[in-house]
């Protein structure tokens, strides 16, 4: 992204649903702030400067949309002081849902960062596991980056799915974001999983999120139906 605004700052927002869920029965459904990175080697900018008035413009456009599908561009301002803006829902949150999630993350400003996090606990069998879980991360990845799989004019770039392991039943999903096409984000993913084992080896649940893409994985539902 950088390389084809040249030395613009760039300023992307991710906006993060975390969805605190205490039990598979009680589906309470909350958006809490998870985590922030900032990129600062092109330096800070000053306080009253062109610069910050576009970062409100833009997040201030951002409240004006409507986001029904779940994703939004904005860009604010001109050289050498544009801004640009950029967020994604998760694949089961629009309207609403996701202006709630937006508004969370909009508070934080993340660039260009991955992260993950894990539960602690480890499943029984690690080997089977990781095996059945990459092969459901794969089969996820073809369905999400598919040509034909498009709704209002844009690919989906999201899918979501479970697999019986051993005893248990595995709920994951992958997404990227809508600006991406289906090869980039197909290689984005191949990017994200290589932080498998990092994050998530043998794991009861995990996510690694990316600003162009994600993927999560847990022991119980998390998503809406
Ligand atoms: C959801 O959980 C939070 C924190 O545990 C609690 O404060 C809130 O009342 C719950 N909401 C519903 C609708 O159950
Ligand atoms: C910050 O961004 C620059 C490019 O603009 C990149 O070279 C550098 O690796 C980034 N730093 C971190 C900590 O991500
Ligand atoms: C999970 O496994 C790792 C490595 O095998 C170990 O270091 C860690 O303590 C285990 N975690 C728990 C909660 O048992």
């Amino acid at each position: 992204m950088s390389s084809n605004f040249g030395l613009v700052p760039i300023m992307a927002v991710v906006a993060i649903q975390l969805f605190l869920i205490p039990s598979v029965l009680s589906l309470n459904l909350t958006n809490a702030y998870l985590h922030h990175k900032c990129n600062n080697t092109q330096g800070k900018y000053s306080k009253g400067s062109a610069f910050e008035k576009n970062i409100n413009l833009a997040i201030r456009s951002s409240d004006s949309n409507n986001f029904l599908n779940g994703f939004g561009y904005i860009e604010k301002g001109e050289d050498p002081n544009k801004v640009f803006l950029m967020y994604q829902c998760r694949g089961d949150s629009y309207g609403s849902k996701c202006r709630s999630c937006v508004d969370a993350g909009v508070s934080e400003i993340d660039y260009e960062n991955d992260f993950y996090l894990s539960n602690p606990n480890n499943v029984s069998d690690k080997e089977l596991f990781n095996k059945e879980m990459s092969a459901l991360l794969v089969e996820l990845t073809d369905k999400a980056t598919d040509k034909n799989n498009m709704k209002n004019n844009k690919f989906v770039l999201y899918a979501a799915g479970d697999k019986r392991i051993g005893t248990k039943t595995v709920y994951a999903m992958v997404q990227c974001t809508k600006d991406l096409v289906t090869t980039s984000c197909a290689a984005c993913f191949e990017w994200i999983f290589k932080m498998f084992s990092e994050c998530c080896d043998g794991k009861r649940g995990g996510r690694v999120l990316g600003t162009s893409c994600n993927f999560r994985y847990e022991l119980y539902p998390f998503l809406r139906n």
